[in-house]
């Protein structure tokens, strides 16, 4: 199963449910990548030992590693944790997560400032660009294993919206006015 991803309804209700628009509007991979939002699916079972992985790793720099066990008895501030984790904000680096266990819901902005939700489970892997727009909860299973890579030392700094004068928003934006400009400027 590919990953799912869909636009996001405007209710205001339980974040933890998956918030379909009526009727169902799916976005597809080729959609998220045009926001920058890569993507991969690898085998969960034996990631200390997958050749995939490492090769992914190893193309992006990403020697940094850490699992993140999402639940009240192994996180320390859970409750506060969590509610930053679902106020929007951007970071200064790539936010780079592969789901272990479990699944989630990241949710980023697109271009016309729509929230996207994209459901994480088991051996997804994805990137987020430094300077989106974006938030994550967990879904009504309640659990996700998350592992976290970076490059270099890590820097988990959210910056919450609005940041539109923030160098790595403004590079963002930058990226995304350039992959726009290409169709208009054809006609
Ligand atoms: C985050 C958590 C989910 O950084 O890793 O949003
Ligand atoms: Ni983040």
């Amino acid at each position: 199963m590919a990953l799912e991803a869909w636009f996001m309804d405007e209710s205001n209700e339980d974040q933890q449910l998956p918030h379909h628009r009526n009727p169902k509007q799916l976005v597809s991979l080729d959609y998220l990548a045009d926001l920058g939002v890569l993507y991969w699916r690898l085998n969960p079972n034996d990631y200390e030992n997958d050749e995939e992985l490492r090769k992914i790793r190893e193309a992006r720099g990403y020697n940094y590693m850490d699992l993140l066990d999402l639940c009240p008895e192994k996180v320390a501030n859970y409750e506060e944790k969590v509610k930053n984790f679902y106020t929007e904000h951007i970071h200064a680096d790539e936010e780079i997560r592969y789901c272990l266990e479990g699944s989630g819901y990241f949710d980023v902005r697109d271009k016309e400032d729509q929230w996207i939700r994209i459901w994480i489970k088991a051996g997804d892997l994805i990137i987020l660009p430094a300077g989106i727009y974006h938030r994550f909860t967990l879904d009504t299973n309640n659990y996700v294993k998350l592992m976290r890579l970076f490059v270099g030392e890590p820097v988990w700094t959210a910056y919450n919206r609005p940041q539109e004068n923030h160098p790595a928003r403004k590079e963002y934006i930058k990226g995304l006015t350039w992959k726009l400009g290409v169709p208009l400027e054809a006609h």
